[in-house]
Parts: structure tokens; C-alpha cells; sequence
């Protein structure tokens, strides 16, 4: 692993010197409306950017939602519109000479991404580009240059995940927003955390996508995605131009309907709530903390639980609000708890992965409300890809760890064991353990007491 060196923090912005007026009866007038030009102005410094009118594809990137080994949206950005837009697609290497490439697909979904005024006044106009992959072969590297009307990205690549019994690795971030004022550092922490996975990919590579617990930007518009999207682009990439699949959530500052357009898949509806077969042993399930946790999203729950565990060695949950936080109030969070937890129990989920309070956490085994070494279930997150960190709150008698790093976790899933690790941004693992409980033969021993009994 080489992370990445650690750079000076940027100075911030002054505010203009007035100290004259401020004297005045008017003065805190004048000082609430200096502040907010200074802040909206640094806003749009950070934010916006014009954008020049170029082909030239940017953004490359692969997405994966319920089969990771068999299907994959590629997507990638203009910066004007475009009438041939085509992915080039080998199974080996063809370093852009385009005639070799055995397929090529054009983009069935291109489109403008939505501008708001503020963005449309600084030229920031943008179209996506989309190729939805659903023939492709497990545990495959695929080689990729994307071309619009006639300009050519350079050659990427990524690996399809595993259909079998196989060992595979995992890594998962969430809250990667940068700070509130903005983007006023080439050198941020997302990009930072990014850089510290685009390192962990190149060691490990049987990294099989990062997993996004939600918070990507402020406020998922144009404005600020360009640059999250910039960021993953340019940093996530190993230094071999290999991509690293991103498996989305949906956090609580990505609710506007926008989300879509960055994160687009032919059948993505806004509920984003979903399942994903990381591997032969192990499903991921993606919740919606953002809409109703009862109703359909929690029938689907229950309906998926009980179709996966009996088949499945590992069932790992995502969602962005925490059932247990580390930063926000315990109680505060029970509408969540109460309508997911009962279901993660009875159906022997393996573990929850969290985000939105902004540390580094993990929880002692839960079970039932209480510390539980047997069979209680961790939940850990809980936000560090670049937001800045909250204080952390260790005196909750749920939490076994609470710290405020920037950090991604890396899990390595066996048939026997999940290790799951904590990196900070120098590279030194500040939180390590495992899962070893067989929640399904539990779960199929109990079921069939039940039976039984009946
Ligand atoms: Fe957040
Ligand atoms: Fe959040």
C-alpha cells in the first residue's frame, strides 16, 4: 500500500476588512451580509468552474448494482453534446487501437445532466454517457476506451466479481463530501481517501468494488458532483488505469432527484433500494434510510432475508443513517432501528455497514438491545471518505470503538471468517475484527425447531 503523502491545509478565505463600518449601528447588519457574500462567493469559487465545449470523454467509470458478475454500467462525461458515442470492449489488453477491440456498444442513454442557474451561468454544461453491460463473465477483466464523436479515452479496465466460493475483498466508504465551504483544495480529503484506495486495489487485487454508504456532495447537484466525479476519476484509478466499481448508496444530502443521473442504471428507480451478489457466498443488501423504512422498502427487506439466508454464507447490510450512532442521538434514531432491526436479527444478518455521523465507529455485538458476545450482531462505519470529523461520543454502551479518522474499511470475506480492517489516511489500521458466526446454519437449525414445535 502507498498512501499518499499528507499536504499543508489550505489557508482559509478572509472575509474583507470593514472594521469601520462595523462600528456603526448597521454593524451587524453588514457583518451577517459580509459573511454570506463571502461564503456564497467562495461557494462558487470552489464549486463552479467553466467548463470548455470538448468531446473529449472525462469521468470514466464503472458501476454495479445486483450482478456485479455479470453486469456493469459504464459511464463517462462530455463537456458538449455529441452524436456517436461508443465503449470499445475486450476481454485483453488492445491499448486503444480501436479496429482490434472485438465489440463496441454505443451508449444507449446520453443525456444532458440537469444545470442549475448559478451552474448554467458558469458554463458548466455536461452530457452523460451510459453503456449497460449484461453478458459479461465472472471474475473477468474487461478493457475499455470510450469515444465520443471521434476523441478516445485512454484504455481502462475492471474485473467482474466472482460467481463462486471464492475469497474475495471488499471496500466501503461513505460521507465523502468535501467541506462546507467548498472545494478550495486540489488535495482534499476525498482525494486523499481515494488515493488511499486506488493503493489498496493495486495490493489487493481481488477487490471486488467500493461500497458508498451515501453523502457524496452537499447537495448532489451539477455544481459539486463534477468534481466528486472528477475526484473518484482521477484518484480512485490505480496507477495501471484500473477502475474501481462503485456500489451506491443513497445518503440523506442526495435526495435530490439528480442522484440519478450520476449513478444511472436502466431500471433505477428513486426508491434506490437494492440487492448485490458480491460473490458465489455473499449478498449485499442496499437500504434507503431517505424514504419510508416501513411499507414496501420493509416488506421487500423481509422478503429478501428470507429468500437469501438459507442460500447464502453472508448477508451484509449498507444503509446511510446509523441504527447506532456514534456522533447524533441514540434516540433520535429509533424509527430506524425499530423497523430494520427486529429483521436483521431473526433473519441472522452478518453485518450492518453505516455511515452520516462522521467517525470512526464500531459497536460491540447487539443483540435484542443489549451487548451480546454470542450471537449479537456489529455495526461499523461510520462516514470518513472526506467530510470533516465529528466529535466522537465513546461513553455509549454500545460503542467498543469511536475515533475521528478519515479512514475507508477493508473487508476480506472467507467461507469461515469476515476480517474487516479500518485504514486511516496514513495507512495504519486503527480498527481490526472479525465475524465468524454461521448466522445460516443458526438460522436453519432454529427454523427447523420451529417446524418442529409446530
Ligand atoms: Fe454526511
Ligand atoms: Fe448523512
Amino acid at each position: 500500500m502507498h498512501p499518499p503523502s499528507r499536504p499543508a491545509r489550505p489557508t482559509p478565505n478572509k472575509t474583507p476588512a470593514a472594521a469601520g463600518l462595523l462600528l456603526t449601528p448597521l454593524g451587524p447588519v453588514l457583518t451577517l451580509c459580509l459573511c454570506l457574500f463571502s461564503a456564497s462567493a467562495v461557494y462558487a469559487q470552489a464549486h463552479f468552474q467553466e467548463l470548455k465545449p470538448s468531446p473529449q470523454p472525462i469521468h470514466v467509470r464503472v458501476q454495479f448494482k445486483n450482478n456485479p458478475a455479470n453486469e456493469a454500467v459504464v459511464s463517462w462525461t462530455t463537456t458538449r453534446a455529441t452524436s456517436e458515442n461508443k465503449l470499445y470492449l475486450s476481454t485483453d489488453p488492445k491499448r486503444g487501437r480501436l479496429e482490434e477491440y472485438p465489440v463496441h456498444f454505443a451508449s444507449q442513454h446520453t443525456f444532458p445532466f440537469t444545470l442549475r442557474d448559478e451552474e448554467k451561468k458558469a458554463g458548466m454544461h455536461a452530457w452523460s454517457h451510459n453503456v449497460f453491460l449484461n453478458d459479461l463473465k465472472p471474475a473477468t477483466f474487461y478493457y475499455l476506451t470510450v469515444v465520443s464523436d471521434g476523441a478516445a479515452s485512454e484504455e481502462f479496465h475492471f474485473k467482474t466479481a466472482p460467481d463462486d466460493e471464492r475469497d474475495i475483498r471488499i471496500l466501503m466508504v461513505g460521507d465523502s463530501r468535501t467541506p462546507r465551504r467548498g472545494r478550495i483544495d486540489r488535495e482534499n480529503e476525498r482525494r486523499q481517501v481515494n488515493a488511499l484506495m486506488a493503493g489498496l486495489l493495486e495490493t489487493h487485487p481481488d477487490i471486488v468494488a467500493m461500497l458508498h454508504g451515501g453523502d457524496y456532495t452537499n447537495h448532489a447537484r451539477w455544481g459539486e458532483f463534477y468534481w466528486w466525479l472528477k475526484d473518484h476519476s482521477e484518484t480512485s484509478t490505480t496507477s495501471e488505469n484500473r477502475l474501481l466499481p462503485v456500489i451506491p448508496a443513497r445518503g440523506n444530502h442526495d435526495v435530490n432527484p439528480e442522484l440519478l443521473e450520476y449513478f444511472w442504471w436502466p431500471d433505477r428507480v428513486r426508491d434506490f433500494y437494492y440487492t448485490s451478489n458480491l460473490s458465489g457466498t455473499t449478498t449485499l443488501l442496499v437500504l434507503n434510510t431517505e424514504i419510508s423504512r416501513g411499507g414496501d422498502q420493509r416488506q421487500w427487506l423481509e422478503e429478501q432475508l428470507a429468500k437469501l439466508r438459507p442460500l447464502k454464507r453472508w448477508l451484509l447490510v449498507m444503509q446511510h443513517q446509523p441504527n447506532y450512532p456514534s456522533a447524533r442521538s441514540y434516540e433520535a434514531m429509533a424509527p430506524i432501528r425499530e423497523a430494520w432491526v427486529p429483521l436483521f436479527e431473526r433473519y441472522g444478518v452478518d453485518a450492518v455497514y453505516e455511515s452520516h455521523d462522521h467517525t470512526l465507529k464500531r459497536t460491540h455485538p447487539v443483540y435484542q438491545g443489549q451487548i451480546n458476545q454470542e450471537r449479537g450482531l456489529i455495526y461499523f462505519g461510520d462516514g470518513g471518505g472526506g467530510v470533516p470529523q465529528r466529535r466522537a461520543g465513546r461513553d455509549r454502551w454500545y460503542l467498543a470503538v469511536n475515533e475521528r479518522y478519515h479512514h475507508v474499511h477493508l473487508a476480506k470475506i472467507t467461507g469461515e471468517e469476515i476480517h474487516i480492517q479500518a485504514i486511516s489516511l496514513d495507512g495504519q489500521i486503527v480498527d481490526d475484527f472479525k465475524i465468524t458466526l454461521d448466522r445460516r446454519a443458526l438460522y436453519l437449525r432454529e427454523q427447523k425447531e420451529l417446524d418442529s414445535n409446530q
